[in-house]
């Protein structure tokens, strides 16, 4: 008989039961079945949301052992805090939380501005806690191979990057007005924000920093409809924004993010052009990913398509066959893992509160540029740039 070794637990709180608050309430389970255990345990504690009746309904059918209204009341049970709110709350729950000592998993983008991300991350750093942010995306399998597959060199250096994040969920400008475009609630970036966050994160996972920016944004429906349907709001962010880039290794590329974009209903994407090949990926088909090969003969050359298998990071934790696939709900799983790895580890989630302030910088520098015209230098530096 061998010696039974204790699991750690990780005890969690989870503050928010809404859309992404029920797919961690999820994760919180399926990280347990689907790690071994070398991955820490993950307890459901306490699930918080503001609506009580969603609370309680959420933390049964999730099975956490408690609920509450309150996030306050959550700290002093739990050792780590998943913030899935909107950007007004972050700040406050996150220093509450990082002044007690919790592991704090904080939804994207991070607060409401650099400003409020920068003072997260400052926190963060003298609590010497562990932190991470919910790059959801970051974390698919096929991701996580085509930026192994540049550090190998198999490819050769980024040359040239073509990334996009466009949705259609307010495709329609009759759609009503949401805590989304409200700028107290959300912040002052709409698609870069909300959708645009995550492919930038990607783009730098694939090509690193980024030295200067063009930018343009736009908000094609300034007015929508109040969500009591009588009376009529501003929209105080964009719905759609891109921006051209300089990387810091002399790669060049562009970025987009909609969320006014009809049809397309999770379209998050890239073409990276390396000096030896390139890749194309598709988040609807997140899947598969495109690769060619330079030194390819020329007559069979051409992209090929690699089906996910058990090569690829995490596949082989959730199935042996290859190309069945995986979902959004696993990729929140896997971000968990990594995040309970982090934890056992002593280190953050990679990206982390660090990368959220380079992301919120190089948002804020886009919508600078789009107001003034002017290339912006150093982007992912901190600047006094836009005014609140
Ligand atoms: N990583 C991703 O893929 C992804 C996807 C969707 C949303 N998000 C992010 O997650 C966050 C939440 O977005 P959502 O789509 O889940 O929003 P949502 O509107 O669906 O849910 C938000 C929930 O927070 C609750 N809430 C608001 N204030 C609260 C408070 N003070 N205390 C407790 N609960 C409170 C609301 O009652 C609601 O149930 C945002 O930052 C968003 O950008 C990330």
């Amino acid at each position: 008989m061998g010696m039974h070794m204790q699991r750690r637990a990780v005890r969690f709180g989870l503050v928010g039961a809404g859309f992404i608050g029920r797919i961690h309430g999820l994760a919180l389970q399926a990280v347990n079945r689907v790690f071994d255990e070398a991955t820490p345990k993950a307890v459901a504690r306490i699930l918080v949301d503001a609506d009580g009746d969603l609370a309680e309904r959420q933390a049964r059918q999730l099975g956490f052992e408690t609920w509450g209204t309150d996030w306050r009341t959550a700290l002093d049970q739990v050792d780590a805090l998943i913030i899935a709110v909107p950007g007004f709350m972050h700040r406050e729950i996150a220093l509450a939380a990082l002044a007690q000592g919790k592991h704090i998993l904080c939804e994207k983008p991070v607060g409401r501005s650099a400003a409020e991300a920068e003072e997260i991350a400052e926190a963060a750093r003298s609590s010497g806690v562990t932190n991470g942010v919910g790059f959801t995306y970051f974390r698919a399998p096929l991701i996580g191979h085509a930026m192994d597959l540049v550090d190998s060199g198999r490819i050769g250096s980024p040359v040239s990057f073509r990334g996009w994040h466009c949705e259609d969920y307010l495709a329609d400008g009759a759609a009503p007005f949401s805590w989304r475009l409200d700028a107290e609630l959300a912040g002052r970036c709409g698609a870069l924000g909300d959708v645009g966050w995550h492919i930038l994160a990607i783009a730098r996972g694939l090509c690193g920093p980024i030295d200067s920016l063009n930018g343009l944004a736009n908000t094609a429906y300034p007015v929508r409809p109040a969500a009591n349907g009588v009376d009529r709001r501003t929209v105080e962010n964009e719905d759609w924004a891109s921006m051209l880039v300089r990387f810091g290794s002399g790669a060049t590329g562009s970025i987009e993010a909609s969320r006014i974009a009809h049809g397309r209903r999770m379209d998050i994407g890239f073409e990276l052009v390396c000096s030896q090949g390139s890749l194309v990926f598709r988040g609807e088909r997140s899947n598969e990913l495109q690769l060619y090969l330079a030194d390819d003969p020329v007559a069979e050359g051409g992209f090929r398509r690699i089906l996910i298998n058990t090569s690829h990071p995490h596949y082989s934790a959730f199935l042996p066959a290859p190309a069945h696939g995986l979902g959004f709900n696993d990729l929140k799983t896997i971000e968990l893992h990594e995040f309970l790895m982090a934890i056992a580890e002593g280190r953050n989630l990679d990206p982390d509160l660090d990368e959220s302030c380079r992301l919120a910088r190089i948002c804020e520098a886009v919508l600078h540029s789009s107001t003034t015209g002017m290339q912006v230098l150093a982007p992912e530096e901190s600047h006094e740039r836009v005014s609140a």
